[in-house]
């Protein structure tokens, strides 16, 4: 080599060193991921930052506003699930549907016709990416009833708000860490109802397990667990604009975890008594959802797991286990088990319970006293007795009515009767924003703990504080 070729090369190796050592921290930078809120590692746990509560806003547990006789409505998205719900509510006594809106005009004339048809008078129009804005700034509408994409949720609710209004939103009701926060501290400071739609928590097995659990017939819980099978694979065309695969499509992590786990964190008191405290989450590698990506999206990559598994250990040292799977070739399933320390609770695929010899099933149920042991299953005859003892009351009430209605079998058309009827009352209402963002902060905290290798993460209290402040869940009635 020459001297004058020696310098040249000298020059390219140290040009080289120089753009690696530039571009080093934003390559690796490239690999890990940017949360929305900041956070450290803490004895091996990554901790993210509590904002403090700012000054004017004040707790929101147990929020009760004044009675609403007719509850005005304005909708919000008009596709797939905001139909039904405008259907359901012509079922429901005390309302007014002022307002209708979707960012596609044409969505809107089939509602109208339904009013029509329900003799009632047609609603407002609203339409385009922004029109919501206007619905929500009208002044003669009490409650903004949200149903579009993910993505829209928490903006939506937060301008509802602002503007005065109580808001239900469908699930999850935030995407990100920082969105849970923007509704906490949004509904604090304007003390409004910020209400997530979990229609799953109004499933009847599950509304009679967690009366049992609550009158201690399980014994000390120990785990439970929720999930979001459901195989999407027919369906993934149906959403406008093709919304819900562009999102598992970019998003790592259990991006649905709401319907597994609100009928869970009501089972374990969830800043009633215990909160969430440390998670960690696994995934398998995708396998149909790149597929399904490829053939709706031409996409070649994908980077939502096939499989997400998460496991939360509470502060009083309880677990709970939640998983996501929307790709797989397999029946729906839930899951919705409980294990505690007298017995045994499990919805998919059926139903059935087991318990401890001498469970004090008996007091109310005299037939339980055949049980041997927590190895069988009741038998179907017990299984009727127990649902007849221990399906609540206020519910059996409403029954028949919500399976003619119907919903997802009855629980939608219960979760909106319970709605309106907690507003009409003046009651609070039976999910509140904490529950809200407690059962959607997996979204952001599972990508977290996935793309860090599965480290532990701390999950934040959203109530800051006063998890333990109300005792137990319960629905609140006049
Ligand atoms: N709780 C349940 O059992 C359940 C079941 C299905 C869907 N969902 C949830 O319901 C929501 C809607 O799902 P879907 O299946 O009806 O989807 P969809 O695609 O059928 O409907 C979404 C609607 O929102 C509208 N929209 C989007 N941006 C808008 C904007 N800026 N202004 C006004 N309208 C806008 C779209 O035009 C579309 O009509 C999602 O959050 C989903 O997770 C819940």
């Amino acid at each position: 080599m020459g001297k004058k070729t020696l310098t040249n090369f000298s020059l390219r190796m140290a040009t080289l060193l120089l753009t690696l050592i530039i571009t080093a921290p934003s390559i690796i930078g490239a690999k890990k991921y940017a949360a929305s809120v900041p956070y450290k590692m803490k004895d091996n746990v990554a901790v993210l930052k509590t904002p403090a509560r700012e000054k004017g806003q004040k707790s929101v547990l147990e929020l009760a506003v004044a009675p609403i006789k007719t509850v005005r409505i304005g909708f919000v998205g008009l596709g797939m699930r905001g139909a039904w719900a405008v259907e359901r509510y012509m079922f429901i006594d005390g309302i007014e549907v002022v307002a209708l809106c979707d960012k596609y005009p044409e969505k809107i004339a089939p509602m109208q016709e339904v009013l029509k048809k329900n003799n009632r008078r047609p609603a407002a129009e609203y339409s385009g990416e922004d029109g919501w804005k206007q619905l929500c700034e009208r002044d003669d509408i009490d409650l903004v009833y949200i149903c579009t994409d993910w993505l829209t949720h928490t903006p939506m609710c937060v301008y509802a708000m602002e503007h005065g209004k109580h808001v239900a939103c469908e699930v999850p009701i935030a995407m990100t860490i920082k969105e849970c926060w923007d509704l906490v501290n949004t509904a604090e400071r304007t003390q409004r109802h910020c209400m997530m739609l979990e229609n799953c928590c109004y499933d009847f097995y599950e509304m009679t397990t967690l009366n049992m659990a609550q009158q201690g017939l399980f014994g000390d819980i120990v785990h439970v667990e929720g999930s979001y099978i459901h195989n999407l694979n027919n369906f993934w065309n149906e959403y406008q604009d093709n919304w819900r695969l562009e999102y598992n499509q970019k998003h790592r992590g259990d991006v649905y975890p709401t319907h597994g786990m609100g009928p869970a964190c009501q089972l374990l008191n969830i800043h009633r008594g215990d909160r969430m405290k440390t998670l960690v989450a696994v995934d398998s590698k995708s396998f149909n959802g790149l597929a399904a990506a490829r053939k709706n999206m031409g996409a070649s990559t994908f980077a939502n797991g096939d499989h997400t598994i998460t496991l939360i250990r509470t502060e009083r040292e309880r677990l709970l286990e939640i998983q996501h799977n929307v790709y797989a070739e397999r029946p729906y399933n839930r899951m919705y088990q409980l294990t505690g320390t007298e017995g045994f609770a499990n919805k998919y695929p059926s139903e059935g319970y087991a318990f401890k010899n001498g469970n004090r099933l008996v007091a109310k149920i005299p037939e339980a006293a055949s049980i041997k042991d927590s190895e069988q299953f009741v038998d179907d005859n017990l299984m009727a007795k127990i649902r007849e003892a221990y399906l609540p009351d206020l519910f059996k009430q409403i029954e028949e009515k919500a399976r003619k209605v119907g919903g997802h079998g009855g629980m939608d058309y219960i979760m909106d009767y319970r709605l309106i009827y907690c507003l009409q009352n003046g009651l609070p209402l039976d999910e509140d924003v904490y529950d809200g963002v407690e059962w959607s902060c997996l979204n952001e905290l599972t990508r977290i703990s996935l793309e860090n290798g599965c480290i532990p993460v701390e999950v934040p209290d959203f109530t800051r504080g006063e998890w333990n402040k109300v005792k137990g869940f319960r629905y609140a009635t006049k």
